[in-house]
């Protein structure tokens, strides 16, 4: 079975050559994402294992089975960038991938606490032999209250790991989890809004979710306010994040993934100049910590998304499903 894996990078490669070994697969892997422009080169394949950035239109789905090709995994736990509905429509199949939730809940805890400890603004003073304390005087989580949307993988192990600060924990999901009830309150969104001093998103980007936080729910959030966004950058409205900020509203915000951030992150854009006003205007402030979503990457997710990329491609073409499959 030929498989053709687009967006790979240099540290994903060792696992494509141990899997497709081990699933007996001819994998060719590519750097580029799959667009129109290179949809030619599928031609051959049984099925394409994609990252984020390829963006399975139904156009394009349309255009893949017409080329014979049936199957596609992405190597992310998000699908916001595949069309699923047509998808089903037309049968083409498609599987996403699974990961520990551990490493993202890892990085949403240290982007909290980076946060309230003013961590950001303390680097930067190191850096020049300014070891003052003015303005970093922190806040501790044991006294805070925290509210966590979304209680799916991530939000439970983010839930379990908070317990252990001993902050007031409270949750929001349409679909409770008996297990969350032993370290967290649920209650619902409003109340989430309004009286936590820390918000964390673990929620998938639906149309539903498109633009959660905006200018009037950050206008009924306490004041001094601390977002985290560790699951996708459009939760968040970025021109309501600004005027939060600006306003003083917000106390810090801690985001792995911003709206607009597809054509800069993941990349090196160190001699380029950057359109992104938003993104640079808010990279600046003391308050506002920025890191490239990057909270997934670790080496056991790494190794897993591969891993699962071509056990679902392997399993839909000998057994018609995969344990993956959306
Ligand atoms: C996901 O798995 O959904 C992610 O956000 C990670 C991806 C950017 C590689």
């Amino acid at each position: 079975m030929k498989i053709l894996a687009f967006e790979v990078r240099e540290d994903e490669k060792l696992y494509f050559e141990k899997y497709a070994a081990q699933y007996n697969c001819e994998i060719t892997c590519i750097e580029d994402p799959l667009t129109f422009n290179n949809l030619k080169i599928v031609e051959g394949y049984d099925g394409i294992s994609i990252l984020g950035k390829s963006h399975i239109t139904c156009d394009l789905e349309d255009s893949l089975k017409s080329l014979n090709v049936n199957f596609c995994s992405t190597r992310t736990v998000g699908f916001d960038h595949i069309d699923i509905t047509h998808a089903h429509e037309i049968g083409f199949k498609i599987a996403n991938t699974n990961y520990p939730p551990t490493g993202v809940a890892e990085h949403t805890v240290m982007l909290m606490l980076m946060s309230l400890r003013h961590y950001k603004q303390a680097m930067w003073r190191g850096h020049v032999n300014d070891y003052s304390l003015g303005g970093l005087q922190g806040r501790e989580l044991n006294t805070l209250t925290v509210g966590i949307v979304g209680t799916g993988k991530i939000g439970q192990c983010v839930i379990k790991y908070l317990s252990n600060f001993g902050c007031k924990i409270l949750a929001y999901d349409m679909h409770e989890n008996t297990d969350v009830t032993k370290y967290a309150k649920y209650t619902d969104l409003d109340t989430i809004i309004t009286s936590s001093d820390i918000i964390s998103l673990h929620t998938p980007l639906l149309e539903g979710t498109y633009h959660l936080i905006n200018d009037e729910k950050i206008n009924r959030m306490k004041d001094n306010v601390v977002l985290i966004n560790c699951a996708r950058g459009e939760l968040m409205d970025i021109d309501a994040l600004i005027r939060g900020v600006e306003a003083k509203k917000i106390g810090a915000l801690g985001l792995d993934v911003i709206e607009g951030e597809k054509d800069l992150y993941h990349q090196d854009k160190r001699t380029d100049i950057i359109s992104n006003q938003k993104i640079a205007y808010l990279r600046q402030f003391p308050n506002v910590i920025l890191t490239q979503h990057m909270a997934f990457y670790t080496d056991i997710a790494v190794e897993s998304m591969v891993k699962c990329s071509i056990e679902a491609i392997h399993d839909f073409i000998k057994t018609g499903n995969s344990k993956t499959s959306i």
